[in-house]
């Protein structure tokens, strides 16, 4: 955990790639029946997981490290699974500290956190399945497409298929496509306070 910190302080701002709507979209079909719960334990004031879940009915816990919400010391009481996109300066602990909570989850990553030689025994012992999007995401105030592309590594919502490659001009558009201009429907601050 102390790494964990470390990594942040150092590379924070380098960690500040904003989920675009269409990568929340694309998995709205993975996500099983019984799941009402969804805590995004990094989410930014305009969370596009946080929106783009809730106009799909989902009931969202928004929680943030700035607002006192350290993912490595904070956990809700009641949720059925994460979403979310962690900073990719500490992915190992974050992926390590939710085979450790042993709920379900999705989570955001370059496809090259399938590289490594310690995350190779984390997935192998724990196992870990894809959703693997046909193109690069645009990262909201990244610019342009990221370099890097990204997928969604899942763990234990017993998906039918460990890789699931997904052509994005399938992916169904939810109402959320309004909020691309940048309006922010919640106000997230308010909530992370509930949340204390
Ligand atoms: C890649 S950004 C993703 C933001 C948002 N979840 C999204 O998908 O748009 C990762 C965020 O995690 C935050 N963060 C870093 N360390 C954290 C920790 N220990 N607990 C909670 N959030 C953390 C960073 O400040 C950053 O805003």
């Amino acid at each position: 955990m102390i790494n964990a910190k470390i990594a942040y302080s150092k590379n924070g701002p380098n960690d500040e790639y904003y989920t675009p709507v269409e990568a929340v979209e694309m998995i709205l079909p993975f996500i099983p029946k019984y799941v009402k719960t969804i805590w995004e334990c990094t989410a930014i004031k305009e969370s596009q997981i946080v929106e783009v879940l809730r106009l799909n009915g989902y009931n969202v816990i928004p929680t943030h490290i700035n607002e006192g919400f350290d993912y490595f010391n904070y956990e809700p009481e009641d949720y059925d699974l994460t979403i979310t996109n962690p900073p990719y300066s500490c992915k190992d602990q974050f992926l390590q500290r939710a085979f450790n909570l042993g709920k379900p989850f999705m989570f955001l990553l370059p496809i090259t956190t399938l590289e490594g030689f310690k995350r190779n025994k984390m997935f192998r012992d724990n196992g870990i399945q894809l959703i693997i999007p046909d193109r690069r995401f645009s990262f909201k105030s990244g610019g342009k497409g990221a370099w890097f592309q990204t997928s969604w590594f899942i763990h234990g919502l017993n998906l039918d298929k460990d890789l699931n490659f997904i052509p994005m001009k399938d992916t169904k558009k939810s109402p959320i496509q309004r909020l691309n201009t940048g309006t922010s429907v919640i106000d997230l601050k308010n909530e992370f306070r509930q949340a204390a």
